[in-house]
Formats: C-alpha cells, sequence, structure tokens
C-alpha cells in the first residue's frame, strides 16, 4: 500500500539538483538549502501525501474513488478535525480504511496527518456550503430502533433504492451482504447526512417529506445494519457458516 517514489520523480529530483549546482546558486530563484528528495516521513506536502497515501481509494482530487469524496464540502462541514485526525490515524476497523498512523503501525507521523487533515480543510472546505443550516451530529447520540427505520426507508428511500433496498430505477441496492459487509454504520450514518455528491443521493436537508432528524438517521441504519450478514463474504447463512474458517 505504502509506495515510496517512483524512480521518475527520484531522477528528476536529483537532476534538479544538478541544475542548482550547475547554475550557480545566486542566479536561480529557488531555495538552495532545501533539500531535493526528503525522506518518505518528511514529506510534508499535502498533494504528495494524499496522492500516495489516499487517492487509490478516494479518488484523484478527492473524489470519484470507489471510497467515499473528502472533496466534499458538506462532509468537510460535518466532521471536526480530531475526528480526522484519529480516522487517519487509527482507520476504521473491519474495513479498508486501514491505520496509516505510525503510533497504530502505519506509515504517518502526527504532523504528517496533521498536514493532511489541514490540507483537506483548506482545499476541500466551505464555511458556507451548509448555508447556515446545523447537520445532525456526525456521531449517533442514541442507537436506533430498525423496526422505525423500515418506516423511514419506506417514506424517504424506497422511491430510489427500490422496495426492500434491492434496487430500484434511480440507484442501485443498498441492503445486499456484499455491500453492507464491508461499510460501518458510521460510514452508512456519514453518507445519509452527506448524500453522494455527484449523484442523484440528496444530503440529510434534501429528503422527502422533509430534512431528516438525527434519530431517523439511526433508525434507518439500524434498519439496514439488521441486514448485515454475520460472515459477510461466505455464501452460507450466517447459521450455517463454520464458527471459524481458516480466514481471519
Ligand atoms: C432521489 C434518489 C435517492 C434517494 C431519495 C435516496 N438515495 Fe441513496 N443514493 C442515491 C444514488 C443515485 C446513490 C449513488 C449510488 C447509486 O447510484 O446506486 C445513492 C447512494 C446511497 C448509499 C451509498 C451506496 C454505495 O454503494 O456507496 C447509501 C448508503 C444510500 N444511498 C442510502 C440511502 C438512504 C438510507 C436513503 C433514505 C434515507 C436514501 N439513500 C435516499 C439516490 C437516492
Ligand atoms: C484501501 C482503500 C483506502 C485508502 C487507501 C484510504 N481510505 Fe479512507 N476510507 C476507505 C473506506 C472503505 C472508508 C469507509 C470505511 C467505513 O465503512 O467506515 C474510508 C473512510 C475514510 C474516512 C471516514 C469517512 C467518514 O465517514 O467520516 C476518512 C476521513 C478517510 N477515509 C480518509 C482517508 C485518508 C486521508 C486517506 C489517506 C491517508 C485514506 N482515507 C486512505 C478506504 C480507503
Amino acid at each position: 500500500m505504502k509506495r515510496s517514489n517512483p524512480p521518475s520523480r527520484v531522477l528528476l529530483a536529483v537532476a534538479a539538483g544538478f541544475v542548482v549546482v550547475l547554475s550557480g546558486c545566486d542566479s536561480l530563484p529557488g531555495r538552495p538549502g532545501d533539500d531535493p528528495v526528503p525522506r518518505p516521513d518528511e514529506v510534508l506536502d499535502f498533494n504528495a501525501l494524499y496522492r500516495d497515501n489516499c487517492s487509490g481509494c478516494h479518488g484523484n482530487g478527492g473524489k470519484g474513488g470507489a471510497a467515499m469524496s473528502l472533496a466534499d464540502p458538506v462532509y468537510q462541514a460535518l466532521v471536526d478535525d480530531a475526528t480526522l485526525h484519529r480516522i487517519i490515524t487509527n482507520g476504521l476497523p473491519g474495513t479498508l480504511m486501514t491505520p496509516f498512523g505510525q503510533s497504530a503501525g502505519g506509515m504517518l507521523t502526527e504532523q504528517q496527518v496533521d498536514a493532511l487533515v489541514h490540507g483537506m480543510r483548506t482545499r476541500w472546505a466551505n464555511p458556507s456550503a451548509l448555508g447556515g443550516a446545523t447537520p445532525p451530529p456526525y456521531t449517533a447520540p442514541s442507537p436506533g430502533d430498525a423496526a422505525r427505520g423500515a418506516d423511514v426507508y419506506q417514506g424517504s428511500c424506497a422511491m430510489c433504492h427500490g422496495p426492500g433496498g434491492h434496487g430500484g430505477a434511480v440507484a442501485g441496492s443498498i441492503a445486499d451482504g456484499s455491500f453492507l459487509g464491508l461499510v460501518t454504520d458510521q460510514e452508512l450514518r456519514t453518507m445519509i447526512i452527506v448524500g453522494v455528491p455527484g449523484t442523484a443521493m440528496p444530503d440529510w436537508r434534501s429528503h422527502i417529506p422533509g430534512p431528516l432528524s438525527s434519530q431517523e438517521i439511526s433508525d434507518v441504519v439500524a434498519w439496514l445494519g439488521a441486514q448485515r450478514p454475520a460472515f459477510p463474504g461466505q455464501p452460507y447463512a450466517s447459521g450455517s457458516a463454520p464458527a471459524s474458517g481458516g480466514s481471519q
């Protein structure tokens, strides 16, 4: 997952160093004191950190990847710095979002995680994104009720995601095990609050019949979560699945 600098970049940097040496420092606008090839743990440039560690899943420029868009001002307004720092450092257990912080066995220093958080904020946040609206809390304040969630689903989601969540004319299935097995309840909550940029999936404000409350979101997440298979990825009913297979 962690890649060292591709050779072409290293060569370029070395070549740039020669140019500095050959042409004499005083005639160049660059800063000759800078080390042209920083060690991996010294890279603090957001673009390099994001490209090398995150873009493969969250997309170039923070959108259009397989994992959710980070370059979404509504998401950036929802989540605080401490939460971003914690998720990047520790990852989200059981998902493809692995820990990146050295303190959790990853490769990035505290300063590099800070540089990522700061870079996302300066590039992708927009203070007026919510137009003064207050989003539901990022973390569910209380557990949801799956039975009430079925009603929320029917009233606010089925018109796009189809009966039972198995896909409709406008949007795909969100109730099948292979999807639910890879996504945490928090991620479901996040997506229901912020929507999916670039698609018809609205943020919490634009649902029908009206803005979703924090409790309604918890309830519909509980309804979806109740359909998550006990053994994701295995083609067995949970009752017949081996208690401990060869894979962990
Ligand atoms: C106006 C149509 C519309 C409504 C209403 C809607 N969605 Fe969506 N939703 C979409 C579209 C479009 C996507 C993008 C993925 C796709 O095309 O299937 C999406 C994506 C999602 C995803 C992410 C799926 C993935 O594969 O990453 C979740 C979770 C989700 N919706 C849940 C809900 C829930 C819960 C509700 C009701 C509270 C809801 N949606 C209401 C259209 C809608
Ligand atoms: C191998 C794929 C992968 C890589 C690489 C990756 N992520 Fe993720 N990321 C995910 C997935 C999948 C999720 C959703 C996990 C879940 O279901 O909770 C996620 C979730 C997140 C979230 C939480 C979203 C929320 O709900 O609040 C943040 C923030 C995030 N990633 C940032 C990053 C950053 C920054 C990097 C680079 C340092 C990165 N990710 C690298 C796959 C990846």
